[in-house]
């Protein structure tokens, strides 16, 4: 079986986020399971390990009434082919989004992948195409491509990481940019605007995203971002799998990242040491207290508003609190002056540092999730694996993926509603756990002992391929 997979980041070529692990990790897991699954992202400015790409070709692709150069590179990681597709105008900058042209670059990178075919020998089965960014895939693929042998058999599946970002532009983009006229304008056209993920939704084979619960939830309109109403007229190819992690690389055993190493039967010491360590680095006080953190971008979604109310309250408990990320600049403010006013109890961190992000999970007691909507969330998950319990809210991939321990056999603690006592509450009782010597050694290990490997999830996938497939 043939996938193609296309993202706009994956790891460790150039990510910014959970796209870019699980582009990362899932086609490794198909092609360990028999699936020749290959990559297609953009050639960025700043992308890393640049001197292993070798280059195949060039080419011209059409973006509305012009023509753009396109170069192709390759490289291979872990048996998985990743394909680059190069316009320097389009992608060398700094960073990967938020530019003005952003609807431009990513109609042109779409329509790029189909063009990228015609000079491959590869012939995929199945396109996968990821969030809004390449939503146009499965839109060009039937307008443009699919009268041509090659391409005819081709079935699409689009998957969705985050409803928020559609990719929505005024109706002005879809002839001049994208290429498409009135009267094919209706496939991408929704609410009076342009949105590339609509688009994706109405012409791919199968919808996916990425938990079950998640798959619910969109058809509800507290969640869906206003595609509520398409996603319940298309609910018959809409499923959810649950993302995994890369357990190679995220493996206390062995992380390089970290000071101390451990497993689920040895964490005594070595998880010890990592706390220290994480203590010394923030200057908090080293007396036996949890370290409950945070790794998180600091927006209203990551459930932020909820730990800014609770925090003070965290810190009277006896709770050290770690917060790494960065975001919105009302939380960026209120988290430093919390540090601040609270020195030896909160460390903070404004930005990303993906080292620190790790000696964060393994050093941390306690991990706090608490988001407004997680589509799937991988941050828990990882946390698990470096034995720091989560505190979450039952949402999404969170709600399929931490379960309370309350009854004995979860890795974590929950609670539902979005309000700041119930998030207390469940704090509390983390911490509760914490102290109780005998059992939170029981529930560290049962938490470290969870399978958040592809495995499972990489079956479900291939599954999900053999369907559409099937369908016609
Ligand atoms: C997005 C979602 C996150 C998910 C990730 C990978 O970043 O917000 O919940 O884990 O995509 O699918």
């Amino acid at each position: 079986m043939n996938v193609l997979f296309c993202a706009s980041e994956a790891n460790p070529w150039a990510a910014s986020g959970g796209l870019g692990d699980v582009a990362g990790s899932l086609p490794k897991a198909l092609v360990q399971n028999g699936v020749d699954c290959r990559v297609v992202m953009p050639l960025y400015g700043d992308l890393k390990y640049r001197d292993e790409l070798e280059y195949i070709t060039n080419f011209s692709v059409p973006v509305g009434w012009r023509s753009q150069y396109c170069g192709l590179f390759s490289a291979k990681r872990d048996g998985v082919t990743f394909y680059f597709l190069d316009n320097e105008y389009y992608f060398k900058r700094t960073g990967l989004y938020g530019f003005y042209d952003d609807g431009e670059r990513f109609a042109f990178f779409s329509r790029a992948v189909l063009e990228m075919l015609f000079y491959t020998d590869f012939t995929p089965d199945v396109i996968n195409a990821n969030d809004w960014q390449t939503a146009l895939v499965p839109v060009y693929l039937n307008l443009y491509y699919r009268h041509l042998d090659k391409y005819s058999h081709i079935k699409t599946v689009f998957t969705i990481h985050n409803i928020q970002y559609q990719g929505k532009y005024g109706l002005d983009i879809l002839e001049d940019t994208c290429g498409i006229g009135r009267r094919d304008a209706h496939l991408v056209e929704y609410d009076g605007c342009a949105n590339f993920m609509k688009g994706a939704i109405e012409t791919s084979d199968k919808v996916s995203t990425v938990s079950p619960t998640y798959a619910g939830e969109i058809l509800d309109p507290w969640f869906s971002h206003g595609l509520d109403g398409l996603l319940r007229q298309k609910q018959y190819k809409l499923c959810g799998i649950l993302n995994g992690i890369d357990v190679d690389s995220y493996n206390p055993e062995t992380d390089p990242n970290i000071p101390a190493h451990y497993n689920a039967d040895t964490f005594a010491e070595g998880k010890a040491e990592c706390k220290r360590r994480l203590q010394e680095q923030f200057g908090l006080a080293q007396d036996g207290s949890p370290v409950m953190a945070m790794v998180t971008r600091l927006v209203g979604h990551k459930g932020v508003d909820l730990v800014r109310d609770v925090a003070e309250g965290l810190i009277d408990q006896g709770i050290e609190l770690v917060i790494l990320g960065n975001g919105e600049h009302a939380y960026e403010v209120f988290f430093n002056d919390l540090a601040g006013r609270h020195p030896g109890r909160v460390g903070v961190y404004i930005g990303f540092v993906p080292p620190l992000a790790r000696q964060i999970y393994a050093g941390a007691d306690i991990f706090l999730m608490p988001s407004k909507s997680e589509p799937c969330g991988l941050a828990q998950m990882v946390a698990c694996r470096y034995g720091t319990i989560p505190v979450v809210r039952e949402t999404g991939g969170l709600k399929d993926s931490i379960h309370d321990s309350g009854d004995g056999w979860g890795n974590g603690f929950t609670f539902q509603q979005y309000n700041a006592h119930d998030l207390y509450e469940a704090c509390w009782r983390a911490k509760e756990g914490y102290w109780h010597k005998d059992g939170w050694p029981v529930l560290v290990h049962r938490a470290m002992c969870c399978d958040f490997s592809w495995n499972v999830s990489a079956h479900s996938y291939i599954d999900m391929y053999h369907q559409v497939m099937n369908l016609w």
